[in-house]
Parts: C-alpha cells; structure tokens; sequence
C-alpha cells in the first residue's frame, strides 16, 4: 500500500495521476477533509482522512501502508510540528518507507522557509525509518502571478537580482515523487530536484517580451520594497515577507542547482521557462 499525505493539494493530485499512469495500485489518498476529496476516490485509489494536528487520524490513516509520501505541509510556522506527529505515527504504524517532499539544497538554504524542512529531515533521520529526501526547487507555477502582474503592470518585479534559479514545473516534481513511490529502490538517498535549465528574473522578462511583442523590463527592488508590492496585490505581510526572503535568497543562489536528479527520475528535461511562460501569455 502507497500513501500520500496533502493529497488533495494540487502537488498531491498530480502524484495521484502519475502514480496511476505508472500503473500503480493500492493508492491511500490521506486528505484533511475527505468530503472535499470524494473525487479522487477510484478502483486504485482509497480516501482517508489523516489531520496533521489530530494524530488518531494519522495513526489508523497509516495502517497497513508500506511506503509513505509526506507532502510538505501548507501551514507555514507549523509544519515541523505537524510532520514529527506523522513521522512518530508512521513509526508506529510500521511504515516501512517515507519519502519527504524538502527544499532545495535544504541543508545550506538561507531561506526562512528552509528551516522547518532542516528540522523535518533531522526528524526523519531520529526516526530511523528508511527515507529519500526529494528536495524539490521551486514551482514555475509560483511565477504565474509574476507573469499576470507584468502584463498588467509591464514589468517583472522581484529581488532576486541576477539569481539563477532552476525551477520547474508541479507535474514535473510530481512524477520524480511517483517514479521513487512505485520504483522498487528504497536505498536512502536525497535528490536535488532542479529544473533542466535555470533562468533570472531578467530572463523571464526577456521572455515575456519577446512572447507578448512588448518591452517588460525587470525591475529588482530591495526585500521591504517587493514586500509592499506584495501586499498591496493583497497578500498578508508576514507571508509577503517570507517570499521576500526566499527572492533575495535567490538572488546569491538557493535556488539553482546543476543536479540532474529530477530529469533522471523523469526520463526527460523538465519542461521550460519559456514553455510555462507560454501558458500564461497565451
Ligand atoms: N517548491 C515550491 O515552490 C513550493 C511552493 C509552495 C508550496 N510548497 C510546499 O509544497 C507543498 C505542496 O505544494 P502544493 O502546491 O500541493 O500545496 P497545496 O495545494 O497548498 O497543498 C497543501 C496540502 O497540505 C494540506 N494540509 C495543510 N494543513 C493540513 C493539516 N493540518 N492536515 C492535513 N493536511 C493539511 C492541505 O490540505 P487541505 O486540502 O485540506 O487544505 C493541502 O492538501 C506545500 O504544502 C508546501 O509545503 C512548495
């Protein structure tokens, strides 16, 4: 048996498609709130309710599973929490595998957001239960406001400078997480997750340009400026703030990476800044 922790997150969902398109079978799908995730029930695949902050459910969600994805939880500032009360239930259950959804370059990420996935793996390694780290990079999908308000506005702004960053596509880490879940190697190891190429933010506006016939330059702010634009396009300041961080991270590098992992695990380059730029210009 196969389980999937957030497997009504839009990650989750498409682990479910690439596990069944592997042919996979036995599928638990461990949702919060199984009512809203009644649709992904199927011949091969099982809803459960499993709530971080309510560990009966995570232990009898976990029963009877075998290897066990623990997708990262949404709740900033209350995940490494949340993930020790699934590690200790999956320990209990006799989960005999876990993979962890991580951050690239986890161990030397200065972004705020790295440090409940630094405490997430070293409770993974106190457990002692099998794991593969999947430290995914970031998802192209995070740049689809970026790419709306430079339409709107007619620049990409940020604060990541000159920072290359080497992200890719939902689906993409999602089929590397299937691939390890169905696969028959549980050697411990950890994958950095990097897309086949890296671009800058000039980049992206470079491409924007040329898609749209428009010249959207990129304008890099300072941290607190970026987070203002932020708020004003109505996010709260405290998860503004966060993205802030994780931009001026990236502008000294913590999220490029060379590591050819993730294509390995797919079978082929991850799809494209160029090509994600496509489906939100076209
Ligand atoms: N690499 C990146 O660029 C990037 C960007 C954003 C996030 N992330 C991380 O990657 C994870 C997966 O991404 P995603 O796009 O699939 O996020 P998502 O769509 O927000 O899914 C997160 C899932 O976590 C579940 N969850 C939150 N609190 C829970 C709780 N108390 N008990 C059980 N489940 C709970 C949510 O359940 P409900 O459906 O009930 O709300 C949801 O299904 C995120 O949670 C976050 O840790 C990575």
């Amino acid at each position: 048996m196969i389980a999937l922790t957030g497997a009504n997150g839009q990650l989750g969902r498409l682990v479910i498609e690439h596990l069944n398109k592997a042919g996979a079978s036995g599928i638990r799908a461990l949702v919060r709130s199984p009512e809203k995730a009644q649709d992904l029930v199927s011949s091969t695949v099982s809803v459960v309710q499993a709530d971080y902050d309510k560990p009966d459910t995570l232990t009898a969600a976990l029963s009877g599973v075998d290897k066990l994805l623990l997708i990262s939880s949404s709740e900033i500032g209350q995940r490494t929490r949340q993930h020790k009360a699934v590690i200790d239930a999956a320990r209990d259950a006799g989960v005999s595998f876990i993979a962890y959804t991580s951050i690239l370059n986890a161990d030397t990420s200065p972004m705020i957001l790295a440090k409940e996935h630094r405490d997430t793996e070293a409770a993974l390694k106190a457990s002692g239960i099998p794991h593969v780290l999947l430290r995914n990079g970031w998802y192209l999908e995070n740049y689809a406001g970026t790419v709306a308000a430079a339409l709107e506005h007619g620049a990409v702004v940020g604060s990541a400078g000159n920072g290359r960053i080497s992200a890719a596509t939902r689906s993409d880490y999602a089929a590397a997480a299937a691939t390890v879940l169905a696969g028959n190697d549980t050697s411990m190891r950890t994958y950095e997750l990097a897309g086949s190429s890296a671009f800058t933010l000039a980049d992206m506006a470079g491409e924007i340009s040329t898609q749209t016939g428009r010249e959207i330059p990129f304008n890099n702010l300072p941290a607190d400026a970026y987070a203002g634009i932020l708020v004003q396009a109505g996010l709260p300041q405290a998860f503004a703030d966060i993205l802030a961080d994780s931009d001026t991270a990236a502008a000294g590098g913590a999220l490029y990476s060379e590591s050819p992992d993730l294509e390995n695990l797919i079978g082929h380059p991850t799809e494209s800044m160029k090509d994600f730029v496509q489906t939100q210009v076209g």
